[in-house]
């Protein structure tokens, strides 16, 4: 097999740390963490890019803090929007081919039922504002990409819910959690996994694909399948959105249609339970 040569960016993330454990073994992979790489600094990215000259780029660079995201407008749109255009044209110039991966946050949420990749996006939030202009800018440079949108993501060295949860349940006796926005929790390495399916069993390009694990709740049914496995018996009280006051509105329903991606990869997607199960397991949380 070709070892493909693999450039990963953002590396000291999240979902980032799952593409390494996943595709180090197989592929010769690069990766750099935002102090070797500064997506926002277009010189580095077009040097980098052209130095290394990877086969594969995977943009795993995001800044991810939602809440965050309403104040500081300028960096949100810089980094999770302008500098995937820097990305996107330095593949454009070096022949690579562009991962890279956006968020259900795009959409409104009042859609009645799953959203399809072929949906209108309408933000509802900065956050999701600057991740739909990356997908935008990446576009006007490449053709050569895939865009993996998915959502509600846990998994290792993350600031994620499963673990925010874990560690609220040991300190209260009680916790309201939202009960009116329904999504599908995601395992980090199981997007890592479908993306080394991509590069390893196929050539589409210019192609958006939904991915996230199957089953759809809301935070509140995925908090008690958590506290389910964790043995712990703190009590969760199920609250609207506007019981919790926010900086950025959440969409009510962002649950992915993903039926173009089962079509293509014949993958069988495993429950959120079941991927929930194994992320518990392997971090030593859950409970006899
Ligand atoms: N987490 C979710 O639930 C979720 C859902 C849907 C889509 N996504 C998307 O999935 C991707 C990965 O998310 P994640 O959860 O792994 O996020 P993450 O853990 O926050 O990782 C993002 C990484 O990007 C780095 N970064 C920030 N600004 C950068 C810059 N200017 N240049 C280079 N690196 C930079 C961050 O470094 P610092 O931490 O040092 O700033 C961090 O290591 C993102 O595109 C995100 O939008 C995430």
């Amino acid at each position: 097999m070709t070892a493909y040569r693999v450039f990963i960016t953002g590396a000291g993330g999240m979902l980032a740390t799952a593409l390494l454990n996943v595709l180090t073994p197989v592929f010769d992979v690069t990766a750099f963490t935002e102090t070797q790489l500064d997506i926002t600094d277009r010189d580095a990215v077009l040097k980098t890019i052209k130095d290394i000259k990877p086969d594969v780029v995977v943009n795993a660079a995001a800044y991810t803090a939602v809440d965050k995201c309403e104040e500081e407008q300028k960096t949100a749109k810089l980094v999770n929007g302008f500098a995937v255009g820097y990305i996107a044209e330095a593949v454009k110039i070096t022949g690579a081919r562009l991962f890279h991966i956006s968020t259900d946050y795009i959409f409104d949420g009042d859609k009645d039922g799953p959203y399809t990749e072929e949906d209108k996006p309408n933000p509802v939030s900065v956050y999701g504002l600057s991740k739909l202009i990356g997908e935008r800018e990446l576009v006007r440079f490449t053709d050569n990409y895939v865009i993996i949108r998915t959502q509600w993501m846990f998994g290792e060295n993350g600031k994620n819910f499963v673990d925010t949860i874990i560690q609220l349940a040991e300190q209260k006796d009680e916790l309201k959690i939202v009960d009116d926005q329904y999504g599908s929790p995601t395992y980090t390495r199981d997007v890592a996994v479908m993306i080394k399916w991509f590069i390893e069993n196929s050539n589409v390009r210019k192609q958006i694909f939904n991915f996230s694990n199957e089953g759809i709740v809301s935070w509140y049914g995925f908090a008690r399948g958590i506290l389910k496995l964790a043995g712990i018996g703190t009590k969760l009280v199920p609250v609207d959105s506007s019981a919790i006051q926010r900086a950025a509105r959440r969409p009510h329903n962002s649950a992915l249609d993903k039926t173009k991606i089962k079509q293509v990869t014949r993958i069988d997607i495993r429950p959120w339970y079941d991927a929930l199960y194994e992320y518990m397991k392997r971090t030593g949380r859950v409970g006899e």
